[in-house]
């Protein structure tokens, strides 16, 4: 079988960890003796398409991306475009319209990597974060530039959008993933005893949802909360759902408790197949490391691992987590992560390991 992937590597070190995600998933084909290919097809969008066309995108290319079966993204922003420009252009313009509704978002203790956590505590570190990914907080409900008033005057307005139905399908999502894992838990994620409507709707579906599910054990507890058990309680998570906000918070603070952003895997799903998904690392476009090739790879390969996994390809999956994990088990590390290898070492290292 041929897959058709359409790769968008984007700016600052999107393309340097995308390239290290193809080759390794070009290495598997290559070993698979015809099994599956993967058919590449790059588009060139992003920053530097900003500025030469005045678009982050092509016109149709919501249309053209639609045929393939997945697609790979690097990661999106430049200091020449403002960030709010750059990030709806493109990636938010792809996740809404591809209704691409549960962002997957796995925090894992590597061996060889060094954690801000205790030894022990970081070993206990198997979450899944789940990623509300159509509305909440980015919903981009709101407006500038009121009439009428003066000087230092100006209001802005972000409203955030929460539905009964978008809440309930990601919530089911998450208690689906946690009826497939050893710790079998749902922790819910809010600030509803501030935010007074949609949080309180939230946790309202989250008890409707739960009572379907009760071999899966729960919890609900408020972001700040949420974000000192992180730290100092990790043994005790397992999925966590949260909305669009929260969660791309709390993933920051995960991948950083695992040993660095770079680490840190995604999945931009739409769970009923009518669009392709996306798949990409956590991290930015990292400006200040771009360019020099020392960018870590390991988010965006484990990103890949994810796509061959939602390909229907999971023993191809998993070869791919034991390279990642015998990867920085032997000390093949990149700055981030205190070690001294670029992006192409890592990489080699990873294909190396592949047959392991
Ligand atoms: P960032 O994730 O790009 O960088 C934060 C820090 O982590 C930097 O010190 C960076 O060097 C480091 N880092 C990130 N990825 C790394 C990797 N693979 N290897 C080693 N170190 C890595 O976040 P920041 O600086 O807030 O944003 C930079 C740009 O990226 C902005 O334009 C922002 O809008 C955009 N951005 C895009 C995202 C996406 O495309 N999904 C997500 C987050 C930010
Ligand atoms: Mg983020």
């Amino acid at each position: 079988h041929t897959y058709r992937i359409a790769a968008i590597p984007a700016d600052g070190v999107g393309p340097e960890v995308l390239a290290s995600a193809r080759a390794v998933l070009d290495a598997l084909a290559a070993d698979s003796h015809g099994a599956f290919a993967f058919d590449w097809e790059e588009f060139p969008w992003g920053c530097g398409h900003f500025e030469r066309t005045g678009r982050m995108m092509d016109e149709d290319g919501l249309e053209r991306l639609r045929e393939f079966d997945a697609i790979c993204f690097g990661a999106v922003g430049w200091p020449t475009v403002p960030d709010h420009v750059s990030l709806w252009g493109l990636r938010l313009r792809i996740c809404q319209s591809f209704d691409q509704w549960a962002n997957v978002r796995p925090v894992r203790f590597l061996p060889g990597v060094r954690s801000p956590l205790r030894a022990a505590d970081a070993h206990a570190l198997d979450w899944v974060v789940v990623r509300e990914n159509s509305e909440g907080e980015y919903a981009g409900l709101g407006g500038r530039n009121f009439a009428g008033r003066g000087p230092g005057g100006e209001v802005a307005v972000q409203s955030a959008l929460f539905t009964e139905r978008g809440c309930e399908r990601v919530m089911r999502f998450a208690f689906e993933l946690a009826r497939t894992r050893s710790r079998r838990k749902v922790s819910s994620v809010t600030k509803s005893n501030a935010q007074q409507y949609g949080m309180v709707l939230w946790d309202e579906v989250f008890a409707r949802v739960a009572a379907d599910y009760p071999d899966v054990e729960t919890e609900s507890v408020l972001v700040d909360a949420m974000s000192a058990k992180f730290v100092l309680r990790p043994w005790e998570l397992s999925v966590v759902v949260a909305s669009n906000l929260n969660a791309d918070i709390l993933s920051d603070l995960g991948s950083a408790l695992a040993g660095s952003l770079g680490l840190a895997p995604s999945a931009n799903l739409n769970p009923e197949r009518r669009f392709p998904s996306m798949f990409e690392p956590v991290h930015g476009s990292a400006p200040d490391i771009a360019g020099r090739g020392w960018a870590n790879p390991i988010g965006a390969v484990g990103s890949a691992a994810m796509m061959l996994e939602h390909l229907g390809l999971p023993a191809e999956a998993a070869r791919v987590e034991r390279a990642i994990a015998a990867v920085t088990a032997a000390g093949v590390l990149t700055r981030d992560l205190g070690g001294t290898a670029g992006t192409a070492e890592v990489t080699r290292a990873l294909v190396d390991s592949l047959g392991g």
